[in-house]
């Protein structure tokens, strides 16, 4: 009986259009992401994978200031730089938008809307930083002023760089803004706010309902709630951002933060009006029997797990627009370098603005898209921050990729070919060292699943390595290189069972290193697939034109790799 498909949600962080990515970002939001997916694809599930960028925010306003560029400008040409990098790394978006596109405003005024008819919105006055010069309300970090704690002159807007102290920026001694150097002054402005509060009990019970999730996520999570939620401004006084559907608001925009979650959902409708179907994205946010995952790092946890959740249980208060909550969200820990300094290797801080980090564009101009996913994979900050090496990356993939994985399908493509004109009939009585194999690898295709689902696919590629040595281990006790003299049958079977477990290892790869399976698939004709799913054993198996998958990583090419961040570090 055919089981009914489970339909999955999945996104991935939206990065801020205003700069190029880098493998922090990616092994936090995106490669954990495309290997569940990809899993979950090839399992036959029901999976759309959604993301886009994240348009809004004063980072952007910022840059495009300092370019002299209209903000859309910048937002459109990181837009494309990402979208073009994502795809060469093989990120496998079902849709990639962006939040500053007229759909995405359009779905931000709508939860705005219920929002308010639920009674979540209030009006309230606060005071900021305005400077007359330029006309204009300054966002914190516009401001720079003497702190008002230890006197250090050039103190941000809303933290003190010299002695850490968090303040008000109309706290600041001699207030000015930062682009014009010009005085700044306190004014009243009135803001929209969303009542947090009246979601505690709300949220709480989820949160604490949800048991699968990561533990640390969880109990950070309910520390916040129990220490209680505040309202929070949602409007902001900037001429960039999602339009407020007030009278009076003309002149201000949502806070991105408040629109930012909400891109998942237009960017879903996006995607079912160009696939002709606009109502299907309906089914993903709104049936509740779909699976929601947020892929992210963990700076973006508290808004994922409380005003997101909120404002999607606040939006669907009068039964029109239920939508479903997030069911996981799996949030990574961070990704340090590492960085030699005078002759010594040390574990430093990615800086973006020093230029101190892996961009991944040109990481893909050194290396294919594959081994650099396989040791990023290797390597997820699943549980713990991690450190980037570019010498690491070379020992996974000549080791484990190369070594274990690579040399294992080699050997047997190529001894097939060699020995028995690529093909391979189904034996009769499989030995029982075959069925012994078959049953390992089935208990590991069992850990491999459950690890992946987890979703934990770093720990899920340690049991792909598992099912690498325990094929290695039947190929070398085999032996066909003996046995097709003295026992050709023999080796031919013992061949036969090798294609199976490439099978299998083949099908376990795929999330990792996509590229080189199809091109396997090329040259292998067979079954790329779960043993324990097999109806039965494959009548044949067909090798021809086999070629090496991967590409050992040369001494040199590291030592450039390496040189060229040791030249940031050191300014
Ligand atoms: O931290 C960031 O890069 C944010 N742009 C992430 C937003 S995630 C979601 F809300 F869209
Ligand atoms: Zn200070």
């Amino acid at each position: 009986m055919e089981e009914r498909r489970q339909r999955y949600l999945v996104t991935s962080a939206l990065p801020y259009a205003n700069g190029p990515l880098h493998v922090g970002q990616i092994v936090g939001a995106y490669l954990p992401a495309d290997a569940f997916v990809r899993y979950l694809r090839a399992r036959g599930e029901d999976v759309i994978y959604i993301c886009g960028t994240d348009d809004h925010g004063v980072p952007i306003t910022l840059r495009a200031e300092r370019e002299v560029k209209e903000p859309q400008e910048v937002v459109d040409y990181w837009w494309t730089h990402m979208d073009e990098t994502f795809r060469r790394f093989g990120i496998s978006f079902d849709n990639f938008s962006q939040t500053s596109r007229p759909l995405h405003a359009g779905v931000t005024q709508l939860f705005y809307r219920k929002l308010k008819e639920g009674g979540y919105i209030s009006e309230a006055e606060s005071k900021q930083m305005y400077s007359p010069s330029e006309g204009r309300f300054l966002p914190d970090r516009y401001v720079e002023g003497t702190c008002p704690v230890c006197g250090y002159k050039e103190a941000r807007g809303d933290q003190c760089d010299n002695c850490g102290s968090w303040y008000e920026a109309y706290e600041l001694i001699e207030p000015h803004s930062k682009v014009t150097g010009g005085p700044a002054e306190v004014r009243e402005t009135t803001h929209l706010y969303l009542d947090l509060p009246k979601f505690s009990d709300r949220l709480r019970e989820y949160i604490a309902g949800q048991n699968h999730w990561r533990t640390s996520v969880k109990n950070f999570i309910l520390g916040i709630i129990d220490g209680g939620l505040e309202k929070r401004p949602i409007t902001r006084d900037i001429r960039w951002g999602v339009p407020v559907p007030e009278p009076g608001f003309e002149d201000k925009r949502f806070y991105v933060w408040f629109d930012a979650c909400i891109g998942y959902v237009s960017s879903t409708a996006e995607w079912a009006e160009r696939i002709g179907e606009p109502d299907l994205w309906r089914e993903y946010w709104q049936e509740p029997d779909t699976k929601l995952y947020h892929f992210i790092g963990k700076d973006n946890t508290v808004f994922h797990t409380t005003m997101w959740p909120a404002q999607l249980m606040g939006c669907g208060e009068d039964g029109e627009e239920q939508f479903v909550l997030p069911f996981d969200v799996p949030a990574n820990e961070f990704m340090n370098l590492e960085v030699i300094v005078d002759g010594e290797r040390r574990a430093m801080q990615m800086s973006t603005s020093r230029n101190l980090a892996v961009w991944l564009h040109e990481a893909l101009e050194r290396f294919p898209a594959d081994p650099l996913r396989f040791y990023l994979s290797s390597t997820l900050p699943e549980t713990g921050d991690v450190v980037f090496s570019w010498r690491d990356f070379q020992s996974r993939v000549n080791n484990d990729l190369i070594g274990t994985l690579g040399n294992y399908v080699n050997r047997v493509l190529s001894f097939t070919e060699k020995y028995f004109d690529g093909e391979l009939p189904r034996p009769e009585n499989p030995s029982e060292e075959i069925n012994e194999v078959f049953a390992d690898f089935k208990a590991l295709e069992t850990r491999f699943d459950e690890r992946m689902m987890a979703p934990r696919p770093r720990d899920a590629l340690g049991e792909l390595l598992a099912m690498g040595r325990r094929a290695n281990r039947f190929f070398d006790a085999a032996a066909p290189w003996k046995s097709r003299k003295e026992n050709q049958e023999k080796a031919r079977e013992d061949l036969y069972a090798c294609c199976v477990l490439l099978g299998s290892i083949a099908y376990h790869m795929a999330p990792y290193v996509p590229d080189a399976v199809e091109r396997l698939q090329g040259f292998f004709n067979g079954p790329v697939e779960r043993i324990s799913d097999l109806e039965g054993m494959p009548e044949e198996y067909r090798v021809t034109g086999a070629k090496p998958l991967f590409k050992r990583i040369e001494d040199p090419e590291i030592a450039d790799a390496e040189e060229r961040l040791a030249r940031a570090a050191a300014g």
